[in-house]
């Protein structure tokens, strides 16, 4: 027998006894929603990526819609779009590994610049992104001259760089009062633009972006859960339909939708946002019963422990952001996480 073909030499993927045994104690935090069926095929790539991690001096920003297995078994900080840029700015590791999408990656570059910044895969976008460029931005200044421009993070570098001062959907209104005028144009969520407006007195120019996974949910749905489940609260992220939102009980972030449901700890909850993000809180809240009609966003789900592993093992995929539209996209950045 040669020996590459030992027989205790575990093979890469490996369920060994040993790994099983080192792996117990994160399984406990997760095995309310991962079946142990499951959990051979993703222990042995979190034990891979918690090695490679502190060889590469490295640290896992997760968002809040990242699965189970990201989420509370690898995951460094996880947190809102708010959080992880607040986090990604104070972090010492030497390198950020985003478990999110290519805007989140990029707020991090954006704010360390000589860090490298990692996202296991590319082509993790997003529809709000998507929608508006950076010469949307300057047509929109020359048609409202004077208006500040408030951009959602959920946006390209280059909008950034366009723009007076960026928000989440966890900080909007503070950041619209921030500027001291009576009009703001905000860009490019529709949905977020309507639910500030209803929040404040300044008047609120929006675009047409929308989110795909939000703009999906219905009043006409909640009708129905709300029929067939007694005592449901349901909590909305503002990136959903206005009808949605005035069908809701509540309506905040991602963190503030999982710090209501942690604070209020409802009998049964339906969270009209990310599918993951109710098994994330329900392995925190066993005693809540989740209601889980979701959708899923499809560039989030790309982000998966292999490639987390592959990202760590070849250093890959770098963020990389021309230094002439970092300066002002982090002028825009920093302003907003100055207002607290
Ligand atoms: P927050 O986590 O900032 O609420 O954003 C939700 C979202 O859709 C991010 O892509
Ligand atoms: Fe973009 Fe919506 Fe996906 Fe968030 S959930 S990344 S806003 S498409």
């Amino acid at each position: 027998m040669s020996q590459t073909q030992h027989p205790t030499s575990p093979q890469e993927g490996e369920f060994t006894a040993a790994i099983a045994s080192r792996m117990q104690p994160l399984y406990e935090r997760v095995k309310t929603v991962i079946p142990p069926v499951e959990w051979p095929a993703f222990a042995p790539d979190i034990d891979a990526i918690l090695r490679l991690k502190k060889e590469r001096n490295a640290v896992i920003l997760a968002h809040n819609y990242q699965t189970p297995e990201i989420f509370h078994c690898v995951a460094d900080i996880v947190g809102d779009s708010l959080a992880l840029a607040r986090e990604a700015a104070e972090t010492d590791a030497e390198c950020i590994v985003l478990c999110g999408v290519h805007f989140m990656a990029e707020t991090a570059k954006i704010l360390c610049p000589e860090k490298t910044v990692l996202i296991p895969d590319m082509d993790a976008g997003c529809s709000l992104a998507d929608s508006i460029t950076g010469a949307d931005i300057r047509l929109m200044r020359e048609r409202y001259p004077g208006v500040p421009v408030v951009t959602y993070v959920n946006t390209s570098a280059e909008v950034k760089a366009e723009s007076d001062v960026c928000c989440t959907s966890g900080n909007a209104v503070a950041v619209v009062e921030s500027l001291g005028t009576d009009r703001v144009l905000f860009l490019p969520d529709e949905y977020l633009a309507n639910y500030v407006a209803g929040q404040t007195n300044v008047e609120v120019i929006a675009w047409h972006g929308h989110c795909e996974v939000h703009e999906r949910f219905t009043p006409e749905e909640i009708g129905a859960y709300r029929k067939g489940v007694e005592g449901l609260v349901v909590i909305a992220h503002p990136e959903c339909p206005p009808d949605v939102l005035d069908a809701a009980d509540f309506v905040g972030s991602t963190a503030q939708m999982i710090n209501h449901v942690k604070t209020e700890r409802p009998g049964r909850v339906l969270l009209l946002t990310e599918c993951s993000m109710s098994d994330n809180v329900a392995a925190e809240v066993p005693d809540v019963e989740f209601v889980r009609p979701c959708n899923l966003c499809p560039h989030m789900k790309r982000i998966t422990l292999p490639k987390i592993r592959h990202a760590l093992e070849t250093m890959s995929h770098e963020i990389k952001v021309d230094p002439a539209i970092a300066a002002p996209a982090r002028r825009a950045v920093e302003r907003m996480l100055e207002i607290r």
